[in-house]
């Protein structure tokens, strides 16, 4: 499962979470590691865009998350990755920012592992690929959950063969 922060414009007006363009972005990630978008369980913590795109009050996050809570109960994932600083923020106060925390699996909830990676939004604004961009480190970060999902099933992650 993928929790981002809330709806961007076209979200909005779809009712589809990452459909615009960071869900675009979302999808090559997803598709560097051979992971189909179909494959995954995509929600937010704030269900309506908040007001200019900016990041959603406390408030609203409270008002909202009750949806994400049931989503995550229907869904039971074994693994959250949590796009963006304000979706692991909330999942898990006590992490560190997303900068050190981005690409650490983090025990959540029990069994449940809380991987947060940076926000597909972020790697728009950062064209760059060299080593230590943040696209490079998403990059390095979709291949640990790749790997954990190819080990999960059985088989041999591709940097162990
Ligand atoms: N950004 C998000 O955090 N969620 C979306 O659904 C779209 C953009």
């Amino acid at each position: 499962m993928f929790v981002g922060e809330g709806p961007g414009e076209v979200e909005d007006t779809t009712g589809r979470p990452f459909v615009g363009p960071a869900g675009q972005k979302l999808d090559e990630v997803l598709a560097s590691v051979g992971i189909a978008r179909d494959d995954v369980y995509i929600g937010n913590i704030v269900k309506c865009r908040p007001p200019g795109n900016r990041v959603p009050a406390r408030g609203e996050m409270e008002a909202c998350t009750p949806y994400l809570e049931a989503q995550i109960a229907l869904i039971q994932p074994s693994l959250v990755v949590a796009l963006g600083n304000t979706a692991t923020q909330w999942l898990k106060p006590d992490a560190p920012g997303i900068t050190q925390s981005r690409g650490t699996f983090y025990s959540w909830r029990g069994d449940i592992l809380l991987f947060p990676m940076f926000h597909p939004s972020y790697l728009l604004r950062y064209p760059s690929r060299d080593k230590g961009s943040p696209k490079y480190l998403t990059w390095l970060d979709i291949q640990k959950v790749k790997a954990w999902l190819t080990e999960r099933e059985g088989g041999v992650p591709a940097s162990a063969e």
